[in-house]
């Protein structure tokens, strides 16, 4: 414990004038039972970095399984989706991460002289200035990055007549519950007109070892992304966690890796910033991340009437789906 610390009292008055909102979701979460941290807030600096890393393990093969259908084709995508190099649309990404999937449906577009504008969308400026940089090497091509949140921005594009491809990549629906997918799909729904199409990359379900073993590998680097939660919390919350006395614990189960972070013993945590304990028992888990695994069925339940599905882009092992999806 550091109480009276000049550090403490430092953290005391920067929490009396504000208390951001960051601090009260995370906070709120390990207060319940069972405890849960939103997975959000992996992504600071070194959760992105460590993202990265992940994504270049033997074992996590979503990546890879993605990057090969959107290399392999782009062509029958685009020509699927009903678009010639003629007739203009935009491409409206969410959440774009360091845009390289979204680069080989680019450099397509960019070589067959297709007339497109990109719009990716991110919260964060950060992510925009590393996917601006991770592009440049294109040939020129029209891009037009929207900072903001998802659905404000998918609103906000609404105002011209351009037909749209809205890009949700990497199974990044996966972190959400059934309820919150089907809520993102309405509220994408939304922000589209009908015949615009929607191209949706998820993770499909398969041998459960394989799934776990992506979400656990070898390396330790999923590991040292989940604890890293902790140092965040440390560094933000001024809490003090103390990572030995922690674990990694990912499983799967109902069409789900679910990753936790679990405590070796009975213990309590300092949280300087809002001045609270909070207790851990030996062997009580927090749930840190779902990541859910799809088969078209369990998709075609939560699209209601807002889209169909009108056709399925595999990887050669199908272990990874690319889904167009259009507008009603
Ligand atoms: C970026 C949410 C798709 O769930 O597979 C990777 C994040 N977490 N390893 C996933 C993640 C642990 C990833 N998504």
């Amino acid at each position: 414990m550091h109480a009276g610390s000049a550090r403490e009292l430092d953290w005391r008055n920067r929490n009396l004038e504000m208390q951001t909102a960051i601090d009260t979701k995370v906070l709120e979460g390990l207060r319940q039972h069972p405890k849960r941290i939103p997975s959000w807030y992996f992504y600071d600096a070194r959760g992105g970095e460590l993202f990265q890393q992940i994504m270049a393990m033997p074992e996590y093969y979503l990546t890879r399984a993605e990057h090969e259908i959107l290399r392999g084709q782009a062509e029958s995508i685009f020509t699927a989706a009903g678009h010639t190099p003629g007739t203009p649309f935009a491409i409206i990404e969410l959440g774009a991460g360091d845009g390289s999937k979204t680069k080989e449906l680019l450099r397509y577009l960019i070589a067959n002289d297709f007339n497109f504008i990109y719009q990716p969308v991110d919260i964060s400026s950060n992510a925009i200035d590393l996917l601006k940089e991770n592009l440049s090497d294109l040939p020129e091509f029209e891009m037009e990055p929207l900072v903001g949140d998802y659905f404000e921005m998918l609103q906000q594009t609404m105002s011209n007549d351009v037909p749209k491809m809205v890009l949700f990549l990497g199974s990044n629906l996966g972190n959400y519950d059934d309820a919150t997918a089907k809520q993102f799909l309405q509220r994408a729904a939304n922000g589209m007109q009908s015949g615009d199409v929607l191209l949706m990359g998820l993770d499909i379900v398969k041998d459960p070892k394989r799934i776990l073993d992506a979400y656990n590998d070898a390396a330790g680097i999923t590991k040292a992304f989940n604890m890293n939660l902790l140092e965040r919390m440390n560094r933000e919350l001024d809490a003090d966690f103390d990572k030995d006395r922690f674990d990694h614990a990912p499983v799967y189960e109902n069409n789900q890796a679910v990753s936790y972070i679990i405590s070796k013993e009975d213990q309590s945590v300092y949280f300087g910033a809002t001045e609270e304990r909070i207790e851990f028992k030996k062997g009580e888990k927090i749930q840190t991340e779902i990541s859910r695994k799809y088969t078209r069925e369990s998709l075609q339940g939560l699209l209601g009437d807002s889209f169909q599905i009108t056709h399925v882009f595999q990887d050669r092992q199908k272990d990874f789906s690319d889904f167009l999806l259009i507008k009603s």
